[in-house]
């Protein structure tokens, strides 16, 4: 028998740290919660995704009267990604959200599994590591990759 540990490497910076760039895809997704339609859950969240070709494209969460038939920031976001441009990789992927008091939550919202796995497919097409920002009110949680969020992912078949 083997053990070992799987080890999740993250950084939380202050907003003042972050880099212009960083700043400004948190921006990007704190924004989308504007666009978020969540009538039922009340808890809007946003997402942006640096591409390699520049293009950022966000997307918030859609929910539906079905609820099942909803979709999260995060796949509204990435599907929309790679259906618009299908040759760009995925650089780097903000989150944030806005909890039913209308306020920014005070710890950053994580990705939940289905849209962790849906992400995951997109690192793996860009070959490289791509960063996770998730934004809190106060601080900003760096996850180094979408697979650092999902060890021991189903990745093939
Ligand atoms: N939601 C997201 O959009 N992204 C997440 O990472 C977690 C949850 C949405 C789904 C639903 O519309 C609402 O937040 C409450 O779960």
């Amino acid at each position: 028998m083997k053990e070992y540990d799987i080890v999740t490497k993250v950084k939380e910076m202050d907003y003042a740290e972050l880099s212009p760039e960083d700043a400004n895809l948190v921006g990007m997704a704190a924004a989308m919660t504007d666009n978020s339609y969540a009538p039922y859950s009340r808890f809007r969240v946003g997402a942006a995704i640096l591409l390699s070709n520049g293009e950022i494209v966000t997307g918030a969460n859609q929910e539906n009267v079905a609820y099942p038939s909803g979709t999260c920031a995060e796949r509204s976001a990435c599907f929309y990604a790679h259906a618009r441009y299908p040759d760009a990789k995925f650089v780097k992927i903000a989150v944030a959200a806005r909890g039913t008091n209308g306020e920014f939550t005070d710890s950053p919202t994580a990705p939940c599994g289905a849209c962790r796995q849906a992400l995951l497919e997109y690192e793996t097409l860009a070959g490289t590591n791509v960063p996770v920002l998730l934004a809190g009110a106060k601080s900003v949680i760096e996850v180094e990759s979408v697979k650092a969020l999902l060890p021991l992912a189903f990745v093939e078949f």
